[in-house]
């Protein structure tokens, strides 16, 4: 049944990321899974449970830029990992000068997407941690600073499971030492410009521990999503609850209390104990379902698919691939529109010089000036006005 299911989930994700990483995602939409928080609800534990790696983590602000995790599932072949981020500096501004205004050439598609990229392939899974860290301090500079900019990490192998998702900066309710006193600010909205988009699915982390319905994270989702349709709960450290709230929380996986249509997922992951005694995590898997097994209260969550990173896993693979199925129709809609209107302008082209010097002078020096005009837009990121 798994490998089944993995067969056809494949060559959706695999789209999507070719889609990606041509750049296509700056004009057309593409589904995301993002996940956000509050700092230490445990976010980089339930990522590092799904992909098998180890991220930057430990109390504060750790995650400074968004970082993407392309998780591919590979088989028969040895753990694998390439980092990719691009740099947007004044090298790239250097490259056209003319008279096209640098600043309008930052912001342009061109500069971005091509230049100033890095990538680093690695192959040793203990790196991973380094490599981000490095990639972070370049793009938001040393310290607690946070950074738009978006960090790539394809990690294939065969043990993760088909998934791309988005890790954001936690939110921080009080700014530490060197921290802009908006830090709070920023990093929401910077978790907004995610969230909003239409196509992504919002996995929102909260702790079991902590008062869930007035949860900010939560607040956010459902200030985009009012109905739930693509929020995604995940309840994490069942183990630190408060004795006495119980039932309450089992309300709240039953979709009594904040109701989203994607519902509630239960998962235990490693405590900084755990971490310290250096559990691996096919381990800490072993002993999440032991721990669920042995509770009084959340055993019924087993059979309800309810709770375990593992059925999260699977739920998040089955919810992406439903997300592209839905959203294909639309995508091939703009393609198609875009792919009219460059056969549009094309035509134009089609009908060659006049016979006589005079016109076919006038034809050449015309065309010229509409090509230059189209190169000028496109370099500026605006939108065509071809003559047609
Ligand atoms: P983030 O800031 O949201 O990325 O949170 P982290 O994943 O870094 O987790 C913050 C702390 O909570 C770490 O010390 C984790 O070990 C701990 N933690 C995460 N999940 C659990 C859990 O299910 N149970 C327990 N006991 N601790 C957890
Ligand atoms: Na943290
Ligand atoms: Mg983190």
């Amino acid at each position: 049944v798994h490998s089944h299911l993995e067969e056809s989930i494949r060559p959706y994700i695999d789209l999507i990321d070719t889609l990606r990483s041509v750049g296509i995602h700056k004009d057309l939409p593409l589904p995301t899974i993002v996940v956000i928080g509050d700092q230490s609800s445990g976010k980089s534990s339930v990522l590092e449970a799904l992909s098998g790696v180890a991220l930057p983590r430990g109390s504060g602000i750790v995650t400074r830029c968004p970082l993407e995790l392309r998780l591919k599932k590979v088989p028969a072949i040895n753990w694998k990992a390439v980092l990719t981020y691009s740099k947007k500096t004044d090298e790239s501004v250097n490259l056209f000068a003319g008279p096209i205004k640098p600043s309008k050439l930052v912001s342009g598609k061109v500069a971005q997407s091509t230049h100033n990229e890095k990538k680093i392939e690695f192959a040793d899974p203990s790196l991973v941690e380094e490599h981000v860290a490095a990639a972070q301090n370049e793009l938001a500079g040393k310290g607690v600073g946070i950074c738009d900019e978006l960090i790539t990490l394809e990690i294939m192998s065969p043990d993760v499971c088909d998934l791309t998702l988005i890790d954001l900066p936690g939110i921080a309710r009080v700014p530490v030492e060197g921290q802009p006193e908006d830090i709070g600010k920023q990093i929401k909205r910077l978790i907004m410009k995610y969230i909003k988009k239409l196509e992504t699915i919002n996995l929102v982390v909260v702790p079991c521990n902590t008062d869930i319905a007035t949860t900010e994270a939560l607040k956010m989702a459902r200030e985009v999503d009012p109905e739930g349709k693509r929020t995604l709960a995940i309840l994490t450290k069942p183990d630190l609850i408060d004795k006495g709230t119980e039932r309450s929380i089992l309300a709240i996986v039953h979709n009594k209390v904040i109701p989203l249509s994607k519902g509630y997922i239960m998962v235990k992951c490693r405590g900084q104990q755990q971490i310290n005694e250096e559990i691996p995590l096919e381990m800490a898997a072993q002993m999440e379902r032991e721990f669920f097994q042995s509770h009084n209260h959340f055993r019924c969550l087993l059979e309800e698919d309810k709770v375990t990173i593992k059925c999260l896993a699977i739920k998040l693979t089955q919810e992406l691939v439903d997300h592209i199925k839905s959203s294909l129709p639309q995508l091939q809609d703009q393609i198609r529109n875009q792919l009219w209107n460059v056969k549009k302008a094309l035509k134009g082209c089609e009908a060659g010089p006049p016979e006589d010097l005079k016109g076919a002078k006038e034809f050449l020096i015309e065309t010229l000036n509409g090509f230059n005009e189209k190169i000028k837009s496109l370099l500026s990121g605006e939108p065509m006005t071809g003559k047609t």
